[in-house]
């Protein structure tokens, strides 16, 4: 299996890692069939989320997609936020081979979990993912 250049180089360094202070936006998402996890936090400002961190345990792929769907998250309107799918934080780095996509979709249905949680949708129990 090959990794692109950009999935290495988020995986060696990835950006916003941990999390955030004065989070109000919280997420946590697992793989079941791999038991990896996701957990992203959110602080949102004005609709605007103004700092986002992520925690992962899992493969290179999974870190690599935490640090990419924070990269395209932070800054960014809830609107938008709410409109990324996996296929673009794959297309950030650079692609994924096919068997390791759904490691991206752990970033963002952590961040979709995040964002629901901010907006009063769900409560800090979040069911398991499917
Ligand atoms: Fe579990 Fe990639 S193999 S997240």
């Amino acid at each position: 299996m090959m990794y692109s250049s950009q999935v290495l180089d988020h995986f060696s360094k990835p950006r916003h890692v941990g999390m955030v202070e004065n989070a109000n936006g919280i997420g946590l998402i697992g793989d079941p069939d791999c038991g990896d996890f996701m957990c992203i936090s959110i602080r949102v400002e004005d609709w605007k989320i103004v700092d986002i961190g992520f925690l992962c345990k899992g493969c290179p792929a999974a870190i690599a997609s935490g640090s990419a769907t924070t990269d395209l998250a932070c800054d960014k309107m809830l609107e938008k936020a709410m409109c990324l799918t996996p296929e673009d934080v794959a297309q950030h780095l650079g692609g994924l081979p096919a068997e390791k996509m759904h490691c991206s979709n752990l970033g963002v249905d952590a961040l979709r979990y995040a964002m629901a949680y901010y907006l009063g949708l769900i409560s800090k129990d979040q069911p398991e993912a499917s």
